[in-house]
Parts: structure tokens; sequence; C-alpha cells
């Protein structure tokens, strides 16, 4: 069966023995039965999908190449599933599919990273066509006029509510505020992200207190705050996205490489130098906890939500981050983001291959 076409998705709904028991609403990105996050990456000449310099609203803390990043080779990486072949990212094709739609990334700077590389995508296979870039507050909305097709990002980095009370910030793991809601039900394509900050503390942590029900608590276990906020969010899912209008999918954790032990390299401190891949298919460090997580959540939604299965192909990639190239004195070393060109326009050929094929 090809369990694949997002039409299909209402198909998976029907076979519950085949699908449900197995997956529950967590719909793999499936060509034909070949689960195309098994692979490894292979150098690939026609590589990378655009040049940087030709999508001139790229930013700079993304610009590795700009930056003077002096290698490149890992640009020159396709991502080959050892069973099928991804269909090669046709933007064309992209752009007729989804004229007249909307398509939102909702999530943290991970989410930033790919919502610019599907514009950037998008806008070199139609140079010069007309666009217009709305920085407004968190949202920042990309259309293309040619095409009344607009990719926006809303910045949003635990998808569930923070608000200010007169006891500080608190951080509702059981809310979703009608306002998001409603800036969400408004498109097409859903594209959430969420996790790197669930680990902060002290000054970069955004809330004071956590509240679930009418119990607000100090702090808690970061994992289980995690679920629980995923779980608020498919519920949400479950009861308000009309799945006939909506796609949702759920960007899988992205991993950093900030500590070279995990996967046993005892030259390397992190990412900083590393200019070859991890040969596939498997990363020889532990199973990414939040990855677990989340796969865990989205089995138990009752509507289909599609996984961006990305978690190791990308734990494969430690030469792919900006590492001293991003914007460097600012931030000091980046292994937590990705280079444009680079890792994340192969999540949006995921992205494609869900949206585009039958
Ligand atoms: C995601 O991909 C990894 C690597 O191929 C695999 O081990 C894991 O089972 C996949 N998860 C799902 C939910 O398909
Ligand atoms: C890309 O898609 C367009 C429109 O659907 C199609 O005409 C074209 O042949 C495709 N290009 C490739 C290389 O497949
Ligand atoms: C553009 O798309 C919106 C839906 O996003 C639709 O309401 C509107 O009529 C479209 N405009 C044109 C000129 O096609
Ligand atoms: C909190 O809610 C529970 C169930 O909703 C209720 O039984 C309990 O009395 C409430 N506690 C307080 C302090 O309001
Ligand atoms: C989607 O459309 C089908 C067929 O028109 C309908 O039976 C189903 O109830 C719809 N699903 C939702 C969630 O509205
Ligand atoms: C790096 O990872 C190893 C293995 O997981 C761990 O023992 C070590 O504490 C980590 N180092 C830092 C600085 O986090």
């Amino acid at each position: 069966m090809a369990s694949f076409a997002i039409g299909a998705a209402v198909v998976l709904l029907l076979l519950p023995l085949l699908h449900h028991q197995v997956h529950g609403g967590l719909v793999g990105i499936d060509i034909k039965d070949c689960d195309v996050s098994h692979g490894n990456w292979v150098f690939d000449d026609s590589y990378p999908l655009y040049a940087a310099p030709s999508c001139p609203f790229i930013e700079k803390e993304f610009d590795c190449v700009g930056n003077g990043r002096p290698d490149k080779n890992y640009l020159k990486y396709r991502w080959q599933p050892f069973a099928c072949s991804l269909p090669r990212f046709n933007g064309s094709n992209f752009l007729s599919t989804y004229t007249g739609k909307n398509i939102m990334f909702i999530g943290d700077s991970l989410s930033l990273n790919q919502w610019q590389s599907l514009t950037c995508m998008l806008y070199t296979t139609v140079l010069g066509t007309k666009y217009t870039l709305v920085r407004k507050e968190g949202l920042s909305t990309f259309t293309f006029l040619e095409y009344n097709l607009s990719v926006s990002f809303s910045r949003n980095a635990f998808i569930v509510d923070i608000v200010g009370t007169p006891d500080g910030r608190v951080l509702k793991l059981d809310s979703i505020s009608a306002e998001n809601e409603q800036l969400w039900l408004q498109n097409d394509v859903l594209v959430f992200d969420s996790w790197h900050w669930w680990l902060h503390v002290g000054r970069k942590q955004p809330w004071d207190l956590i509240q679930v029900g009418n119990q607000t608590y100090k702090d808690m276990d970061r994992l289980g705050a995690y679920e629980k906020a995923l779980t608020t969010w498919a519920g949400w899912v479950d009861t308000k996205v009309d799945s006939n209008k909506t796609k949702v999918f759920f960007q899988g954790v992205s991993p950093d490489h900030s500590n070279a032990t995990e996967w046993g390299d005892p030259q390397a401190i992190n990412c900083n130098a590393q200019t070859e891949p991890l040969p596939g298919p498997d990363f020889p460090g532990k199973p990414h906890p939040a990855e677990q997580v989340l796969e865990k959540v989205l089995r138990t939604a009752s509507r289909p939500v599609y996984l961006l299965n990305i978690t190791t192909l990308s734990q494969l990639r430690k030469d792919a981050h900006p590492s001293v190239y991003g914007l460097g004195g600012h931030r000091g070393m980046d292994c937590s983001h990705w280079c444009l060109a680079g890792v994340p326009d192969t999540w949006n050929v995921l992205l494609h291959a869900a949206l585009t094929q039958n």
C-alpha cells in the first residue's frame, strides 16, 4: 500500500489494523513502504539545491559561505534512503501545487532555519519573482505574489502559552491561546517544532513558574513538562484541526553537536572544524530522549500528524553547523543551527515529498 500520500492519511484512519496499531496518529513519510529516514549521506556534485548568494534575504546567522566558511564539501551531500529514492525538490511543482495557499512554520529558531530554507529553495527556482517579506513582532510572512502563496514563520518556542501574572511569567502546559489558534487555523499546512528552549535555565529561561491545571510549580522534570505540553498540543490537533483542510507536520527534534564525546570522537570537542558527515545509517550515540517523547505523544493523536523524522539523518551531520561561521562574535560557537544551503533543505525535501506526491 502506498501509505505515503496526504490523501492516504484518510485511508490510514480507515485501516486501523494496518497502521494505528503501530503508529496511532503518527504518520511516517514513506514511499511505497520505504522508510525515507533510514539511509545515508552520499556525495552528489549536483548539490547544493541553491547557491546562498542567489537568496537575497538569507539571514547572516545561516549564511556560512558568506561568512567565510572555507570548506565546501559539506554543501554536496544528498540524503539517500536505502530502499527508495526521494523525488528531487521541484520548486515549480511545489509553487503550482500550493498556489493560493498558506503554509506556516511554528516554533523556535530551528523552525526559522527550515522556513528560511524553504523560502530560499522556492525563490531560487523562480529567480526574480515578486515577493514581499513582512516582519511583525514574532511573525515573518514571505509571500510569493505571483503565486498568492504565503510561507510564514511564527516564533513560538513552547507551542503552549506563557502568560504574565502578578506572580511572574507562567508557562501553562495545558493551554493554547485562542489568538494562536486563530493564527494557525488559517493555514493549509502547519509545521510545528519545539524542544531546545525546554532545557533553558537561569537568565535564558523565559518563565518563572509552570502551571498544570490549578497547580503551579517552581520547576519540574523538563522532559516531563515537554511531554505534557506536546500532549496538550496533540489534543488541540485532534479537536480543532480540520484534517481535510489543514495538513499537520511536526519537525522531529533537531540534534546539536556540542559534545563530540556523544559520537565517540576523541579528536574533536564539538562541531568545530568538522568537514565530513558520519557514515550512516546509525548514529553512534544514544537515541535522542526528546525525540522518543515526541514520537510517543504523536502515536496517541487520533488525527494524522506527519513526523518529519529528521533526527537521525541530522545527527549524522556534525559537519553542517555554522560553528564560527554563523553570528560568530555575537554567539560564539554555533553547533545547533544549520548552514544554508544545507541540512534543513533535506527536511524540506521530505516535506515536499509528502505534500506533492500521490
Ligand atoms: C525515525 O528514523 C529512525 C532512523 O531511521 C528510526 O530508527 C525510527 O524508528 C524512525 N521513527 C519513526 C517514528 O518512524
Ligand atoms: C517540475 O514540475 C513541473 C511542474 O509540475 C514540471 O513541468 C517539470 O517537468 C518538473 N521538473 C522536473 C525536473 O521534474
Ligand atoms: C489568494 O489566496 C487567498 C487564500 O489564501 C484567497 O482568499 C484570495 O482570494 C487569493 N487571491 C487571489 C488574487 O487569488
Ligand atoms: C484543583 O483541581 C482539582 C480537580 O480539578 C480539584 O479537585 C481541586 O480541589 C483543585 N484544587 C484547588 C486548590 O483548587
Ligand atoms: C473529511 O471529509 C470527509 C469526506 O468529505 C468526511 O467524511 C469527513 O467527516 C471529513 N473529516 C473532517 C474531520 O471533517
Ligand atoms: C559529553 O558527553 C559525554 C557522554 O554522553 C558526557 O559524559 C559528558 O559529561 C558530556 N560533556 C559535557 C561538557 O556536557
